[in-house]
């Protein structure tokens, strides 16, 4: 799985009893001489976010999609998995190595454009695939509720809505960028190419995760998208400590006013 990856994704796989083999990635996705390095050694799914990577904000990009597609073709029994989860707000063109394989699935959300109260995916994938999703739903909820698929489909046909998700994805876009350009002039790097994150090299994440909290601001720390594995050999190619500002400009009520410079002037230049 992409490293760092989502905690959320990270849950999924523990409930399952699986060990997360972290795929070190950078701003162009994971990197193709790490996935043939993880594929050799054994690892039969490879999990990639292609837009909006949570918590990076990395996305695959054409080239390095391409590049990825190549590893995979050299091992062809892979299950690559898809994770699309922010759709109409990654803000940039997707690129899938969907069909690379043999056995892949496709997952589109409609959580973070929509909601997540909708509880909606879209799955696309081979036939045996598909066939082991709907196996393991039917001992579970059965199916989705055709009230929220229904309502989904009248979401995407309002233009009201789509004006008001591109309008969404937009804003995000814009401050994200802000954000980055003003802990850049601070000399702070950070990346987040796409989505909702920002992710912040520290030093000492408890320091500036306690800092920014007194100062009235909720962060999450990076050591939550690391989780542990037994697999340690692997820990030394995954990014560095780092600071993570989920949604930034909303993770706050009354924080519409504040800019990234207000951010900026509560963090002391010694916590970078
Ligand atoms: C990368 C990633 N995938 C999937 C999800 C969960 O999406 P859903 O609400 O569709 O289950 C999240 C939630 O934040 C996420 O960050």
């Amino acid at each position: 799985m992409a490293a760092p990856y989502a905690t959320s994704a990270a849950r999924s796989l523990a409930a399952l009893g699986l060990d997360p083999y972290p795929l070190p990635l950078d701003e162009d996705g994971p990197r193709p001489q790490h996935l043939e390095r993880a594929l050799s050694a054994g690892a039969k799914v490879v999990i990639v976010t292609s837009r909006a990577q949570n918590p990076t904000g990395a996305f695959v990009t054409p080239e390095r999609g391409a590049q990825l597609c190549d590893v995979l073709a050299g091992h062809p029994q892979t299950l690559v998995i898809e994770d699309n989860h922010a759709a109409e707000l990654a803000g940039v063109e997707l690129t899938t190595l969907a069909g690379a394989t043999d056995a892949w699935a496709f997952i589109r959300s409609t959580s973070k454009p929509y909601g997540p109260d909708l509880r909606v995916a879209l799955l696309a994938g081979d036939e045996t695939t598909i066939a082991r999703v709907e196996g393991r739903m039917s001992v579970g909820t059965g199916w989705v509720s055709t009230l929220l698929q229904r309502l989904v489909v009248e979401l995407w046909k309002q233009p009201h809505a789509q004006a008001t998700v591109t309008e969404a994805a937009g804003t995000y876009n814009d401050r994200r960028h802000q954000l980055i350009a003003a802990l850049a002039n601070r000399g702070v790097t950070s990346t987040g190419r796409t989505g909702l994150n920002v992710w912040v090299p520290v030093t000492d994440e408890t320091t500036v995760v306690s800092r920014l909290l007194q100062a009235g601001w909720s962060v999450t720390p990076g050591a939550r998208f690391r989780q542990a594995s037994h697999r340690r050999a692997n820990h030394s190619q995954c990014p560095k400590p780092r600071h993570h500002f989920p949604n930034w400009p909303t993770t706050r009520r009354n924080s519409r006013h504040r800019t990234p410079s207000h951010l900026l002037d509560m963090t002391s230049p010694g916590l970078k």
